[in-house]
Formats: structure tokens, sequence, C-alpha cells
């Protein structure tokens, strides 16, 4: 392939991805823009491998078979609920792939680089392996956490900010000297420290952050992984690469500062770790009385309401009750209830994870509203149906200044006229912290498997 052809091909690939991204931003695009970023990626392949930079074409076919079936078989095979799991563990590959870029960069000596070229170039390996290096190390922490291997909770080191400016300034120092050691080819030591403490910096960033503060993370991980692949694509000298990784690194940095605006974070105390950790005290106890409710009864409360908001969490995701609950929308909304859905932003285990949902179960988007545009409405809603949601209903977060989550905006169902929660038990949820909702005076109870509750309602409201 000529240069010319290659260089529009990666043109080509390049603009894909951009309606990609548009494209995913909106549910009713989002398939399009999936089969955009497809299209761009398999031309952006073929370019590659046609490029005539690559001789070994048949290690190369081994490795794209390998990995396409291991991608494959991985997607095919993820739970809805694991894909924040499956997320991380992508990111992580992204930063081992940076860094192992990195060391080959570095060990191969033919491209016989000299003076400002040869230190631009070095520059570029020792920032690669670094962001690599911290993406790798946090995302599989971050796999960890997500998939409950590593415990939720906030591991704070004392002093952790001055250890951190510290391993910063360590790593500054190196690249000096790896920058002035590899002239005689001896930058590999500098280079194996720094790597060694930006995997311990990305693990120390990731173990400080709180259950609840999870979902900012991952997007910064994201967001890391996509400036680890611009900067492989320096290394490499490959414009798609760099194009590509700035897209998502920036697009990652984007999502990241809104989705701390939602959660009520600063966006630096997210970088420097330590979320989830509140102030110095004990979160208060929950205690008082629960309130059981039966389908049957649950069912009365309906016929007898006007203005109905359905709140879903994780808990629908994991009984996969959307359907069941489009079922009830649909009936309530032909006797001509008013019924509308409330969506918090980290509900669930990943962005947009209930409206993924909800779609997947065709319920109409014009009843489908954000936390922002429903929040105010719930004194004037008669009963408000919590389906598997906790931390994202937990009124301490308002309450509490010493709630792991304090300060985290909630859907405010508690000032419905009776809030129907339906869980398996009182366990907490995600941020493990305990719920007052579920003992509140106009809160009922009711317990069991969200679908399994939700065909008993469904029955009893046809009956
Ligand atoms: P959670 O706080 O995790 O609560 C889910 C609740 O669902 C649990 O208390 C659980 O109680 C219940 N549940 C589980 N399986 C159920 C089933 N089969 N039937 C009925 N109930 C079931 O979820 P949430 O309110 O959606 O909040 C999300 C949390 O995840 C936040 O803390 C958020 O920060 C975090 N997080 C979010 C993301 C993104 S981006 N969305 C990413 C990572 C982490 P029982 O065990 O008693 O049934």
């Amino acid at each position: 392939m000529s240069h010319g052809l290659v260089t529009m091909s990666y043109i080509a690939a390049s603009i894909l991805f951009i309606l990609s991204l548009s494209g995913l931003s909106r549910q009713d695009t989002a398939r399009r823009g999936n089969y955009f970023g497809m299209s761009g990626m398999a031309i952006a392949i073929i370019a590659t491998v046609f490029s005539g930079n690559v001789t070994a074409y048949a290690i190369l076919a081994v490795a794209l078979l390998i990995g396409g079936f291991i991608g494959a078989r991985a997607a095919a095979k993820v739970e809805m609920t694991q894909m924040p799991e499956l997320v991380a563990l992508m990111h992580s590959l992204v930063g081992m792939a940076a860094v192992l870029v990195g060391y080959a960069n570095f060990l191969d000596h033919s491209a016989g680089l000299e003076g400002a070229e040869k230190t631009i170039h070095e520059l570029e390996i020792y920032i690669g392996i670094f962001i690599g290096a911290v993406t790798f190390s946090g995302s599989v922490i971050a796999f960890g956490k997500l998939c409950g291997k590593v415990s939720g909770k906030p591991v704070l080191l004392p002093a952790r900010h001055w250890l951190n400016l510290g391993l910063l300034i360590i790593t500054v120092g190196l690249g000096n000297w790896f920058l002035s050691d590899s002239e005689s080819g001896q930058g590999l030591t500098p280079l194996l420290i720094m790597t060694g403490i930006a995997l311990l910096f990305g693990v120390h960033m990731v173990m400080a952050i709180g259950g609840a503060d999870m979902p900012v993370v991952v997007s910064m991980l994201n967001s890391y992984s996509g400036w680890a692949a611009a900067a492989t694509g320096f290394m490499l000298s490959n414009d798609l690469l760099i194009v590509t990784g700035a897209l998502v690194g920036s697009s990652g940095a984007i999502l990241s500062y809104i989705m701390c605006k939602a959660m009520n974070r600063h966006f630096i105390s997210v970088i420097a770790g330590g979320f989830g950790s509140a102030g110095g005290g004990e979160a208060a106890e929950v205690e008082g009385e629960v309130n059981p409710i039966e389908a049957e009864e649950t069912a009365q409360l309906l016929r007898d309401s006007k203005n109905i908001v359905i709140i879903p969490g994780y808990g629908m995701a994991v009984a996969q009750a959307q359907h069941t609950v489009n079922e009830i929308t649909k009936l309530l909304v032909s006797q001509g209830k008013k019924v509308r859905f409330a969506i918090h932003p980290v509900a669930g285990r990943m962005p947009g994870h209930m409206n993924v949902l909800l779609a997947e179960a065709k319920v109409p988007y014009d009843i489908v509203f954000e936390m922002d545009e429903i929040n105010e409405d719930f004194p004037d809603v008669d009963v408000s149906i919590v389906i598997g949601a906790n931390d994202i209903v937990n009124p301490s977060a308002l309450d509490d200044p010493n709630s792991p989550i304090a300060g985290m905006p909630v859907l405010e169902c508690w000032k419905s006229g009776t809030t129907i929660a339906m869980k398996r038990s009182m366990a907490s949820g995600y941020a493990g912290v305990g719920n007052p909702l579920f003992v509140h005076e106009n809160t009922r109870m009711l317990f069991g498997d969200a679908n399994d509750r939700l065909q008993a309602l469904l029955k009893a409201l046809q009956a």
C-alpha cells in the first residue's frame, strides 16, 4: 500500500472514530456509533498491516487470531453487570501495551536517531512507560475493587499526598538520570526503577478511593488509557494511534469531569486520591423499624395513586427485571397514571447502565429523566418505587457529614407520599453504608428478588 493510501485510510478511520463517539452519546444513535467504530478499527488494522512496516505476517496473523478470539469470547460471555470489570481489564491491557512498546523502543537502536530527535524520542519512551504503568496497575486494582476481590474501603496511608508528591519528584529525577545516561546506553536502570514507582503509584491512587467514587476512577483510568495509547503512537510514529489515543484521553477526561460534577467531588481530589473517606468521625448507625409490604398491597397503593416515579438501581440489573418493569409501566400508563423514571448518574455499575437496560426493554425515552430534571418533583409524587437501588437514594449523603458518601447528590424519593423499596435484604449497597431510607416512616420494604416481586406485582395489578 502506498504511503498516501495509508494516510488516507488513517484519516478515514479517525473520522469514523469521531462519528462513533458522537453516535454513542445518544441512545437512539448508539448502535450506529458502534458500527462506525468497528468500521474505523477494521480500516485501521488493514492499513497498518499493509503499510509496508510489517514484515512478520505470520506472527501478526497468529496474534490477531488469538487476540480476536479472546476478545470475542469475553464480549459474548460477559454479563451486563460485569461490564465495568471487563472495561477495567481492557484499560490495563492498553497500559501494559504502552509499557512493552516503550521497552521495545528503548532496546531497539535501529532507528539511529541523533541529537534533539533522540532526546525527544527518549522522553516519549519515558512518559509513555510512566503513563502505561500507572494505567496498568491502577486498572488491575480497579478491576479487583469492582468485582469484590479487593475491599471497596479506601486504604489511606498516613501523609499520602506527601508520599505521592515524593514519588513524583523522584520520577522527575529519574527522568533526568535516564536522559543523561541513555547516551551511553545505560538508561535501563532508571527506567526500571521508574516503572516500579509508577506501578506503586497506580496501586496507591486507586486503593485510596472509596466504593461510591469508583465510577469517577474508572472513567479517569479510561482517560489515562487513551493518553497511554497516544504515547505509544508517538513512540511508533503512528499518527492514527496518536489521534485515537487523544480522542479516548480527552473524552475520558470530559466524562470524568461530568461524573465529578454529578458526584459533587473536586476533579483534583480524584487525581490525588482519597475520596469516599469523608470527615474524621464515624458514620451514624441506622436504627429504626422496618415496615414490610407485600405485592398485593403495593398494587392497591399504585391503583390509588396518580403520579408514580420508578428509580432503578444495580439490583434491577442483577435481577434482569427491566422487561417486567416495562410491562408494569405500560399497564399503569394505560390506566391513565403518570409514570416516570428517575436516573441517577451513577446508578448501577457503569455510566448509562440504567438507560441501556431500559432502552433494551423498550421503555420510551420521553418518560426517562435525569436526576437534575426530576429531583425537585418528589414532593408531588404519590409513590416512588425503588428497584434494587441503595446508595443513590441514601439520605445520609445529605444529612450525615461523616458518611463516606457525604456530599453526593441523591434522588430524594423520601419526599414522596410513599416509597416502596425493593431489595432482597437489609444489606448495604456498593459503598457499604447503612441507608436510613429503609427505616423511614414513609417507606415500605418489598423484600425479594426484584424480578420475582415485580412479576407478583404485575399479576396483582392485572387481577
Ligand atoms: P447499590 O448501592 O450497589 O445497591 C444495589 C442494591 O440492589 C443492593 O443494596 C442490593 O440489596 C440490591 N439487589 C441486588 N441484587 C438484587 C436483586 N436480585 N433483586 C433486588 N435487589 C437486589 O446500587 P445503586 O443504588 O445503583 O448505586 C450504585 C453504586 O455503585 C454507587 O455507590 C456508585 O458509586 C457505584 N458504582 C457506580 C458505577 C457507575 S459508573 N454507575 C461504577 C462503579 C461503582 P440486597 O442485597 O439486599 O438485595
